[in-house]
């Protein structure tokens, strides 16, 4: 059996065009959602990150800023910034870009941007509202990620559902919303002692783990859904998932390909939340 594929960037493109109408409508009405993504350092994958954010918002007519700062600026003028654009009328989300230099404390960081503001849902009392099952922003990737299941008409209720990585970005966040959506969720991680057992008895299999090609064809139940959140850069140059795409498609009932999978579907969220937020502060 070849799995069917979740094509993430088609979606994405769906998502985005039925996006431009909510812009217009909030634009047309003065409060056009402006989203600030902030960049300590000149990491090359961040960059790329970064400017595809911004692009994002500025293809359906959101204004977007960069600000970046060399990796060796002190911590107090991130802070400074960030409760400045709390304080800007103008700007409804703002994202500090991880990671952060080592002399950087991410979490004091991730906590002074004003809650109504993190469109990363990395602020403690936005993780708290989704750990309780009400969130207010879901983060980006595991947002995407849901919105998949969604398009696959993947059925969550009392499934098994294993997560391999246990990340603040991808991995918990992602089992919070398993959990939510009444799935039975494992969170492992790479060293987790057999694994083969776990992953094999999954219905939905989600590889947030950062290696490639670490989820290979005999670890996963035929039939299954595999998500593949991994993007990595091979030493010729090429984009691969954390998924050995070709020999799970021969297993899998359902699955992601690298690129065009669960990557456009995290920018699309970062949008949907940062419009979003303009709405509640629009009274919409
Ligand atoms: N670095 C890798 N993924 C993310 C993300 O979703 N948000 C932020 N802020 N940084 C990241």
């Amino acid at each position: 059996m070849t799995a069917q594929i979740i094509d993430g960037k088609a979606l994405a493109e769906e998502l985005r065009q039925g996006f431009k109408a909510r812009v217009e409508a909030l634009t047309a009405k003065g409060h056009k959602p402006g989203l600030v993504v902030i960049l300590v350092g000149a990491d090359p994958a961040s960059e790329v990150y970064v400017r595809n954010k911004v692009n994002g918002c500025l293809t359906i007519g959101m204004h977007s800023e960069k600000i970046t700062y060399e990796a060796t600026v002190d911590q107090d003028t991130v802070l400074n910034k960030i409760a400045e654009l709390n304080a800007d009328p103008n700007i409804h989300g703002i994202l500090v870009q991880l990671p952060l230099p080592k002399h950087f404390d991410e979490e004091k960081v991730l906590e002074a941007i004003a809650a109504e503001k993190d469109v990363d849902g990395f602020h403690a009392e936005n993780v708290g509202a989704l750990a309780q099952g009400n969130p207010r922003f879901i983060p980006c990737t595991p947002y995407g990620v849901m919105k998949m299941f969604e398009k696959g008409n993947v059925d969550l209720t009392g499934k098994e559902a294993v997560v391999i990585g246990r990340s603040n970005i991808v991995g918990k966040p992602m089992a919070l919303l398993l959990i939510n959506a009444g799935a039975t969720v494992t969170v492992c991680n790479s060293r987790t002692k057999d694994l083969l057992s776990h992953t094999r008895r999954a219905d939905i299999l989600v590889a947030a783990v950062g290696k490639p090609k670490f989820v290979t064809a005999d670890m996963v139940k035929p039939g299954a859904v595999v998500i593949d959140v991994g993007i990595n850069r091979l030493p010729d140059g090429k984009l691969c998932g954390d998924v050995d795409y070709a020999g799970c498609l021969e297993v899998a009932g359902q699955i992601t390909p690298v690129p065009g999978g669960v990557g456009p579907m995290t920018i699309t969220m970062l949008l949907a939340n940062t419009i979003e937020a303009a709405e509640r502060k629009a009274g919409l």
